[in-house]
Protein backbone atom coordinates (compact mmCIF):
# COMPACT_ATOMS: atom_id res chain seq x y z
CA UNK A 1 0.00 0.00 0.00
CA UNK A 2 1.48 3.72 -0.82
CA UNK A 3 1.49 5.69 2.08
CA UNK A 4 -1.28 8.34 2.50
CA UNK A 5 0.21 11.71 1.77
CA UNK A 6 -1.02 13.52 5.46
CA UNK A 7 1.34 16.78 5.82
CA UNK A 8 1.75 19.99 4.04
CA UNK A 9 4.26 22.44 3.99
CA UNK A 10 3.14 25.66 3.05
CA UNK A 11 6.10 28.29 2.25
CA UNK A 12 5.17 31.65 3.48
CA UNK A 13 8.23 33.35 4.29
CA UNK A 14 8.59 35.18 1.08
CA UNK A 15 8.67 39.31 1.92
CA UNK A 16 5.64 39.99 -0.47
CA UNK A 17 7.60 43.00 -1.77
CA UNK A 18 5.33 43.47 -4.94
CA UNK A 19 2.25 44.33 -2.52
CA UNK A 20 4.24 47.41 -0.37
CA UNK A 21 3.14 48.96 0.98
CA UNK A 22 0.41 46.77 2.22
CA UNK A 23 2.41 44.27 3.59
CA UNK A 24 5.02 46.25 4.94
CA UNK A 25 2.99 45.21 8.09
CA UNK A 26 0.28 42.62 7.12
CA UNK A 27 2.00 39.26 5.34
CA UNK A 28 0.55 38.66 1.96
CA UNK A 29 -0.82 35.48 2.40
CA UNK A 30 -3.31 37.30 5.32
CA UNK A 31 -4.49 39.56 2.25
CA UNK A 32 -8.15 38.91 1.68
CA UNK A 33 -10.06 37.61 -1.59
CA UNK A 34 -13.45 38.46 -1.01
CA UNK A 35 -13.48 37.65 3.20
CA UNK A 36 -11.05 34.94 3.32
CA UNK A 37 -7.30 35.15 3.55
CA UNK A 38 -5.66 33.41 1.17
CA UNK A 39 -3.43 31.62 3.25
CA UNK A 40 -7.68 29.88 3.90
CA UNK A 41 -7.60 28.91 0.48
CA UNK A 42 -4.72 26.98 0.91
CA UNK A 43 -5.62 24.94 3.98
CA UNK A 44 -8.96 24.18 3.12
CA UNK A 45 -7.51 22.74 -0.37
CA UNK A 46 -5.33 20.87 2.22
CA UNK A 47 -7.90 19.60 4.27
CA UNK A 48 -10.16 18.31 1.37
CA UNK A 49 -7.04 16.34 0.76
CA UNK A 50 -7.08 14.75 3.36
CA UNK A 51 -4.01 16.81 4.85
CA UNK A 52 -3.65 16.46 8.54
CA UNK A 53 -0.51 17.95 9.68
CA UNK A 54 0.11 21.82 7.97
CA UNK A 55 3.77 22.95 8.03
CA UNK A 56 4.30 26.62 7.39
CA UNK A 57 7.63 27.86 6.82
CA UNK A 58 7.63 31.43 8.04
CA UNK A 59 9.98 34.67 8.39
CA UNK A 60 10.02 38.12 10.51
CA UNK A 61 7.29 39.68 10.39
CA UNK A 62 4.47 37.03 9.85
CA UNK A 63 3.23 36.77 13.54
CA UNK A 64 -0.31 37.73 12.09
CA UNK A 65 -0.18 34.73 10.66
CA UNK A 66 0.06 32.83 13.44
CA UNK A 67 -2.36 34.37 15.72
CA UNK A 68 -4.74 33.90 12.53
CA UNK A 69 -5.20 30.08 13.10
CA UNK A 70 -4.79 30.41 16.80
CA UNK A 71 -8.57 30.35 18.44
CA UNK A 72 -10.44 33.43 19.39
CA UNK A 73 -12.31 32.11 22.68
CA UNK A 74 -13.68 35.76 23.61
CA UNK A 75 -14.98 36.63 19.90
CA UNK A 76 -16.64 33.28 20.00
CA UNK A 77 -18.39 33.68 22.71
CA UNK A 78 -19.36 37.01 21.96
CA UNK A 79 -20.58 35.79 18.58
CA UNK A 80 -22.61 32.73 20.48
CA UNK A 81 -24.18 35.22 22.63
CA UNK A 82 -25.46 37.49 19.84
CA UNK A 83 -27.39 34.18 17.64
CA UNK A 84 -24.47 34.71 14.91
CA UNK A 85 -23.97 31.20 13.99
CA UNK A 86 -22.97 31.45 10.19
CA UNK A 87 -19.91 33.90 11.15
CA UNK A 88 -19.41 31.13 14.32
CA UNK A 89 -18.74 28.45 11.62
CA UNK A 90 -16.53 30.65 9.34
CA UNK A 91 -14.54 31.28 12.43
CA UNK A 92 -14.38 27.56 13.02
CA UNK A 93 -12.60 26.85 10.08
CA UNK A 94 -9.91 28.96 10.89
CA UNK A 95 -8.93 27.17 13.95
CA UNK A 96 -6.40 24.06 14.19
CA UNK A 97 -5.90 22.20 16.68
CA UNK A 98 -2.63 22.34 18.83
CA UNK A 99 0.05 20.14 17.21
CA UNK A 100 -1.22 20.04 13.51
CA UNK A 101 0.32 22.95 12.81
CA UNK A 102 3.70 23.75 13.19
CA UNK A 103 5.91 27.48 12.24
CA UNK A 104 9.52 26.99 11.33
CA UNK A 105 11.35 29.78 10.24
CA UNK A 106 14.01 30.21 7.01
CA UNK A 107 16.43 32.68 8.51
CA UNK A 108 17.20 33.36 4.97
CA UNK A 109 15.54 34.34 2.23
CA UNK A 110 17.47 31.95 0.25
CA UNK A 111 14.83 30.43 -2.12
CA UNK A 112 11.49 27.63 -2.65
CA UNK A 113 13.93 24.74 -2.21
CA UNK A 114 15.49 26.14 0.56
CA UNK A 115 12.31 27.42 2.65
CA UNK A 116 10.96 23.44 1.51
CA UNK A 117 14.23 21.98 3.30
CA UNK A 118 13.68 23.73 6.56
CA UNK A 119 10.80 21.83 7.01
CA UNK A 120 12.90 18.25 6.63
CA UNK A 121 12.71 17.02 9.82
CA UNK A 122 8.96 17.15 10.74
CA UNK A 123 8.41 15.07 7.05
CA UNK A 124 9.45 11.98 9.55
CA UNK A 125 10.50 10.36 5.81
CA UNK A 126 6.62 10.30 4.50
CA UNK A 127 5.76 11.79 1.07
CA UNK A 128 4.31 15.10 1.80
CA UNK A 129 2.47 18.32 -0.40
CA UNK A 130 3.70 21.92 -0.84
CA UNK A 131 1.12 24.73 -1.11
CA UNK A 132 1.93 27.88 -2.67
CA UNK A 133 -1.10 29.98 -1.28
CA UNK A 134 -0.11 32.46 -4.21
CA UNK A 135 -1.49 30.52 -6.59
CA UNK A 136 -5.18 29.74 -5.76
CA UNK A 137 -7.25 27.70 -7.73
CA UNK A 138 -11.13 27.22 -7.96
CA UNK A 139 -11.84 24.29 -9.21
CA UNK A 140 -15.04 22.23 -8.09
CA UNK A 141 -12.71 19.29 -7.00
CA UNK A 142 -9.92 21.22 -5.04
CA UNK A 143 -7.01 20.62 -7.02
CA UNK A 144 -4.59 18.95 -4.48
CA UNK A 145 -7.41 16.40 -4.21
CA UNK A 146 -7.62 15.76 -8.18
CA UNK A 147 -3.55 15.18 -7.78
CA UNK A 148 -3.92 13.04 -4.44
CA UNK A 149 -6.15 10.51 -6.13
CA UNK A 150 -3.89 10.73 -9.37
CA UNK A 151 -0.79 10.02 -7.17
CA UNK A 152 -2.26 6.90 -5.47
CA UNK A 153 -1.72 4.99 -9.09
CA UNK A 154 1.35 6.43 -9.89
CA UNK A 155 3.65 7.26 -7.17
CA UNK A 156 6.71 9.14 -7.33
CA UNK A 157 6.78 12.91 -7.67
CA UNK A 158 3.82 15.17 -9.45
CA UNK A 159 4.05 18.51 -9.64
CA UNK A 160 0.58 20.22 -11.17
CA UNK A 161 1.01 21.81 -14.55
CA UNK A 162 -0.85 24.23 -16.77
CA UNK A 163 -0.20 25.14 -20.50
CA UNK A 164 1.45 29.32 -20.47
CA UNK A 165 1.88 31.43 -23.65
CA UNK A 166 5.95 31.08 -24.53
CA UNK A 167 6.59 34.86 -23.04
CA UNK A 168 5.17 33.87 -19.45
CA UNK A 169 7.77 30.43 -19.63
CA UNK A 170 10.94 32.84 -17.90
CA UNK A 171 8.13 33.22 -14.90
CA UNK A 172 7.95 29.19 -14.02
CA UNK A 173 9.36 26.01 -13.97
CA UNK A 174 9.37 24.51 -17.39
CA UNK A 175 8.54 20.63 -18.24
CA UNK A 176 10.74 18.71 -20.47
CA UNK A 177 7.49 15.94 -21.35
CA UNK A 178 8.37 12.60 -21.88
CA UNK A 179 4.62 11.04 -22.55
CA UNK A 180 1.94 13.38 -23.06
CA UNK A 181 -1.17 10.72 -21.53
CA UNK A 182 -3.67 14.09 -21.29
CA UNK A 183 -4.11 14.78 -18.05
CA UNK A 184 -1.12 13.38 -16.53
CA UNK A 185 2.72 13.80 -18.32
CA UNK A 186 5.63 12.02 -17.41
CA UNK A 187 8.64 14.06 -16.96
CA UNK A 188 11.92 13.85 -18.54
CA UNK A 189 13.68 17.64 -17.37
CA UNK A 190 12.53 20.28 -15.64
CA UNK A 191 13.96 23.96 -15.79
CA UNK A 192 13.56 26.59 -13.49
CA UNK A 193 12.43 30.17 -15.26
CA UNK A 194 14.31 29.60 -18.67
CA UNK A 195 15.19 32.07 -21.14
CA UNK A 196 11.26 31.83 -23.55
CA UNK A 197 13.89 30.26 -26.33
CA UNK A 198 15.08 27.55 -24.29
CA UNK A 199 12.04 26.62 -22.61
CA UNK A 200 11.89 22.85 -23.17
CA UNK A 201 7.75 23.00 -23.56
CA UNK A 202 4.78 25.61 -22.29
CA UNK A 203 3.63 23.67 -19.84
CA UNK A 204 4.34 24.96 -16.72
CA UNK A 205 4.54 23.89 -13.08
CA UNK A 206 1.62 25.50 -10.44
CA UNK A 207 2.25 25.49 -6.87
CA UNK A 208 1.16 22.01 -6.04
CA UNK A 209 3.40 19.41 -5.27
CA UNK A 210 3.49 15.75 -3.89
CA UNK A 211 7.24 14.93 -3.28
CA UNK A 212 9.14 11.76 -2.49
CA UNK A 213 11.03 12.72 1.08
CA UNK A 214 14.27 11.61 -1.62
CA UNK A 215 13.63 15.30 -2.57
CA UNK A 216 14.97 16.64 0.88
CA UNK A 217 18.92 14.47 0.27
CA UNK A 218 19.13 16.83 -3.03
CA UNK A 219 18.07 20.24 -2.02
CA UNK A 220 20.94 18.79 1.18
CA UNK A 221 23.78 19.86 -1.30
CA UNK A 222 22.30 23.62 -1.21
CA UNK A 223 22.74 23.94 -5.34
CA UNK A 224 22.48 27.31 -6.19
CA UNK A 225 20.03 27.37 -9.35
CA UNK A 226 17.96 30.20 -11.23
CA UNK A 227 18.54 34.00 -9.66
CA UNK A 228 21.16 32.50 -7.18
CA UNK A 229 18.34 31.09 -5.19
CA UNK A 230 18.07 27.36 -3.87
CA UNK A 231 15.42 26.11 -6.41
CA UNK A 232 12.91 22.96 -5.56
CA UNK A 233 12.43 22.87 -9.38
CA UNK A 234 16.14 21.27 -9.42
CA UNK A 235 16.17 19.12 -6.77
CA UNK A 236 12.88 17.60 -8.53
CA UNK A 237 14.29 17.54 -11.69
CA UNK A 238 17.56 15.14 -9.53
CA UNK A 239 14.60 12.59 -9.17
CA UNK A 240 14.59 12.22 -12.78
CA UNK A 241 18.25 11.52 -13.07
CA UNK A 242 18.48 8.93 -9.84
CA UNK A 243 15.20 7.44 -12.30
CA UNK A 244 12.32 7.79 -9.90
CA UNK A 245 8.94 8.99 -11.44
CA UNK A 246 8.35 12.67 -12.01
CA UNK A 247 4.86 13.32 -13.21
CA UNK A 248 3.19 16.70 -14.49
CA UNK A 249 -0.78 16.60 -13.77
CA UNK A 250 -3.15 18.89 -16.09
CA UNK A 251 -5.72 20.05 -12.94
CA UNK A 252 -9.12 20.71 -14.07
CA UNK A 253 -9.83 24.31 -12.16
CA UNK A 254 -8.90 28.03 -12.83
CA UNK A 255 -5.42 29.26 -11.32
CA UNK A 256 -4.85 32.85 -10.15
CA UNK A 257 -1.89 34.00 -9.93
CA UNK A 258 -1.97 36.37 -6.51
CA UNK A 259 1.23 37.29 -6.12
CA UNK A 260 0.73 39.49 -8.75
CA UNK A 261 -1.47 42.67 -8.66
CA UNK A 262 -3.93 41.50 -12.01
CA UNK A 263 -3.77 37.66 -10.62
CA UNK A 264 -5.22 39.29 -7.30
CA UNK A 265 -8.14 41.56 -8.99
CA UNK A 266 -9.17 38.51 -10.90
CA UNK A 267 -9.29 36.27 -8.16
CA UNK A 268 -11.34 38.85 -6.04
CA UNK A 269 -13.85 39.05 -9.34
CA UNK A 270 -13.74 35.74 -10.05
CA UNK A 271 -14.85 34.37 -6.58
CA UNK A 272 -17.12 37.72 -5.51
CA UNK A 273 -18.94 36.12 -8.52
CA UNK A 274 -19.35 32.79 -7.34
CA UNK A 275 -20.52 34.14 -4.34
CA UNK A 276 -24.91 33.98 -3.88
CA UNK A 277 -24.43 36.77 -1.77
CA UNK A 278 -22.44 38.83 -3.80
CA UNK A 279 -23.53 38.42 -7.70
CA UNK A 280 -25.96 40.23 -8.30
CA UNK A 281 -23.99 43.73 -7.20
CA UNK A 282 -20.96 43.13 -8.41
CA UNK A 283 -22.77 41.34 -12.15
CA UNK A 284 -24.62 45.36 -12.23
CA UNK A 285 -21.30 47.21 -11.11
CA UNK A 286 -19.17 45.47 -14.06
CA UNK A 287 -22.03 45.35 -16.40
CA UNK A 288 -21.93 49.26 -15.49
CA UNK A 289 -18.54 50.36 -15.84
CA UNK A 290 -18.37 48.33 -19.15
CA UNK A 291 -20.89 50.05 -20.51
CA UNK A 292 -19.33 53.60 -19.30
CA UNK A 293 -16.23 52.08 -20.77
CA UNK A 294 -17.96 51.20 -24.42
CA UNK A 295 -19.69 54.40 -24.37
CA UNK A 296 -16.67 56.29 -24.35
CA UNK A 297 -14.69 54.78 -26.72
C1 LIG B 1 7.65 29.13 -7.95
C2 LIG B 1 8.43 27.93 -8.50
C3 LIG B 1 8.15 27.76 -9.99
C4 LIG B 1 6.65 27.64 -10.22
C5 LIG B 1 5.91 28.84 -9.60
C6 LIG B 1 4.41 28.64 -9.68
O1 LIG B 1 8.18 30.30 -8.53
O2 LIG B 1 9.81 28.12 -8.28
O3 LIG B 1 8.79 26.60 -10.48
O4 LIG B 1 6.39 27.58 -11.62
O5 LIG B 1 6.28 29.01 -8.22
O6 LIG B 1 3.71 29.74 -9.19
P1 LIG B 1 7.89 31.78 -7.95
O7 LIG B 1 6.56 32.19 -8.48
O8 LIG B 1 7.91 31.66 -6.46
O9 LIG B 1 8.99 32.63 -8.49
Amino acid sequence: MRKKVTKAIFPVAGLGTRFLPATKSVPKEIMTLVDRPLVQYAIDEARAAGIKEFIFVTSRGKGALEDYFDHAPQLEQELRRKGKDELLSALKNTNMDSGDIAYIRQHKAMGLGHAVWCARRLMHNEPFAVILPDDVIAAEKPCLQQMVEAYEETGGNMVAAMEVAPDKAPSYGILDVNEDMGSMVSVKGMVEKPAQDEAPSNLAVIGRYILSPDVFRHLNRMKQGAGGEIQLTDAIAQEIAEDKGVYGYRFRGQRFDCGSKAGFLQATVAFGLARDDLRDDLEGYLQEVMAAKQAAE
